[in-house]
């Protein structure tokens, strides 16, 4: 029954109705390991697809934060990005909250569009939004990618069919990327750039 009602979800064009005040999150869990991941790789530049009320968020620009010090760094942001204008401004006053508006801002519309111009080099980017958009997001920031960047994806276990084209294509190991299932939590894709300097 949740597995049927969950496929039509994502197989429309915008988030059902139903999900627009619907607080849904990273887990403490998961949201430790973006925080740890982002620190281990001295992440500065990060980019979300998939805000919500920007709780991932929070924990990659405190990563962000941590990682650049008391200094500023003015190539250190956040970028997330939300398709919901009520989420985008909850998120946005949920950054203000934490005193993160001076590293992280969120882009209100569809991410395929508001994502295209980040600024590169990008070094770790999280994949939360539309399951069966994860693969044209990737793709869509691919060319920004510094060499070594982290891509992590989530819920691979409860959206198996829908991010089946995205596992195989970061798994072939024919586009550029290394890639395991961290089979924690929702599980993670967790896939790093094989690109290397130019
Ligand atoms: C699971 S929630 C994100 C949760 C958030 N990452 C967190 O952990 O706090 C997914 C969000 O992605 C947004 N979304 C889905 N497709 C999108 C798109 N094409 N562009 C921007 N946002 C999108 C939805 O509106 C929804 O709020």
């Amino acid at each position: 029954m949740w597995a049927s009602f969950r496929n039509r979800l994502t197989q429309t064009p915008g988030q059902h109705p139903l999900f627009r005040d619907v607080y849904s999150a990273v887990t403490e869990e998961r949201g430790a390991l973006l925080y740890l991941v982002a620190r281990a790789i001295q992440a500065k530049r990060v980019v979300e697809f998939g805000s919500s009320f920007g709780i991932s968020t929070i924990y990659l620009a405190t990563a962000v934060r941590d990682n650049i010090g008391a200094g500023s760094n003015a190539n250190a942001s956040v970028v997330g990005s939300e398709m919901e204008p009520e989420k985008c401004s909850a998120a946005t006053n949920n950054l203000a909250a934490a005193g993160l508006s001076g590293i992280a801002r969120i882009l209100e519309g569809d991410a395929l569009q508001t994502l295209a111009a980040v600024d590169a080099p990008v070094d770790l980017v999280f994949l939360d939004g539309r399951k069966d958009l994860y693969l044209p997001v990737l793709k869509l920031l691919t060319p920004k990618l510094r060499p070594g960047a982290v891509i992590l994806a989530d819920n691979i276990r409860s959206f198996e069919k829908q991010v089946a084209s995205y596992v195989q294509y970061v798994q072939s190991g024919k586009n550029g990327f290394v890639s395991s299932t961290l089979k924690i939590s929702d599980w993670m894709e967790f896939s790093v750039s094989e690109r290397t300097e130019k």
